[in-house]
């Protein structure tokens, strides 16, 4: 508890020292005076006519200081009771049950109002089938590679096999990078309209074996309709090493296909055309939803076509120097979005592209 100290030394520093420590404990004090009756102990302590520590100041100070030091003595002694005229009179407010009330009251926060929720995001239903996709390739031995949603004519057209003007070309309506005429055909940008291009980089940069798979996006010049999307997902694969055969496309695809929709799904293999792979063939499994009895998924016919594939054309292994002679290889493709469908009987391609919470959440 703070006693005024009686002083022996008037010079101005051991003034301020003294003074600095009346302020300090005359603040702290006013701070703890929080009710009514403390407030009431607080006001008498410091301010009592006789014997208030203000008064006794006054005695032991300025009536104490010798004549030539009066003068300082005085205004520091006045100094210090305006200073404690205001704190008590701001103390009195505070502690006045009125005062703190209505303090309190203006500072109150509700912690009992909700605050802004944010639910969990989950994988795209898309995303999700490109997932599984993976999964199953991967355990297979495949591993993942990538390339630009921007590509060169050489990469998506020419080196897959497609010459420069070849009606196959027609087949994927491509949007082109505008301004590329003056660039050689082969440099032209484009947005890539499958994975394939893929396969061509990956040859390129790396030595047979070759097992990968090229998820990403692809883009063609369609209008949206139930069917059809200007961008979509494709899953690329290829296998090349010595002895490939068509069998190994048969036996992968089949393993594919009944990891994802059961171990009950055929599959059937027709003879198809793509420039990249000789021969060609599209992929059909039975219908997962009737059997095979017909329904209207598989529009009676038993059989849903999924993905595109092949033997790698002997042309293309020209395009990336792997010999021919030596290698061979199989290659498929297959639209995400399509099987997304299949998996959780979608009827229209556009929901995967509206961002609709009352679609999306259905996958949540
Ligand atoms: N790239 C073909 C398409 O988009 C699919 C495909 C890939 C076919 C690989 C054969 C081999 O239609």
């Amino acid at each position: 508890m703070y006693t005024v100290p009686k002083l022996e030394d008037f010079s101005p520093a051991s003034l301020d020292k003294a003074a600095s420590e009346l302020r300090e404990a005359l603040e702290n004090e006013a701070r703890s005076a929080l009710d009514p009756k403390a407030f009431e102990e607080f006001r008498n302590r410091w301010m009592a006519r006789k014997n208030g520590l203000l008064t006794q100041v006054n005695d032991m100070w300025l009536k104490a200081a010798p004549g030539p030091a009066k003068r300082d003595v005085g205004q520091l002694v006045n100094a210090l009771k305006k200073a404690a005229e205001v704190l008590v009179s701001d103390a009195e407010q505070l502690a006045s049950s009125s005062g703190l009330a209505a303090k309190l009251k203006s500072e109150t926060i509700d912690i009992s109002l909700p605050g802004i929720e944010r639910t969990l995001g989950v994988r795209h239903p898309v995303l999700r089938t490109l997932d599984e996709l993976i999964s199953v390739f991967v355990k297979m031995g495949y591993s993942i590679a990538e390339g630009p949603e921007v590509e060169s004519d050489y990469y998506n057209f020419e080196a897959l096999n497609f010459p420069p003007n070849h009606p196959a070309r027609d087949t994927q309506d491509t949007l082109f990078i505008a301004n590329q005429e003056r660039h050689p055909q082969r440099d032209r940008l484009l947005l890539r309209t499958h994975t394939s291009p893929v396969q061509i980089r990956t040859m390129e940069s790396q030595r047979p074996p070759v097992r990968v798979i090229c998820p990403g996006k692809v883009h063609r010049n369609d209008a949206p309709d139930a069917t059809h999307s200007p961008g979509f997902h494709q899953l690329e694969g290829l296998c090349v090493d010595t002895n490939i055969t068509f069998g190994d496309l048969k036996g992968t695809l089949d393993h594919a296909m009944k990891s994802l929709f059961g171990s009950a799904v055929k599959t059937s293999f027709r003879p198809s055309f793509f420039p990249f792979t000789e021969p060609s063939v599209e992929v059909s499994i039975s219908c997962p939803f009737c059997g095979g009895k017909g329904c209207r998924p598989c529009k009676q016919s038993g059989w849903i076509e999924l993905l595109g594939a092949g033997m790698v054309d002997p042309n293309v292994f020209g395009f990336v120097n792997y010999d021919p002679k030596k290698l061979s290889g199989f290659a498929f493709g297959m639209g995400v979005e399509r099987l997304t469908m299949m998996s959780y009987n979608v009827d229209d391609i556009q929901q995967f592209f509206y961002g609709d919470m009352r679609f999306l959440e259905q996958f949540a």
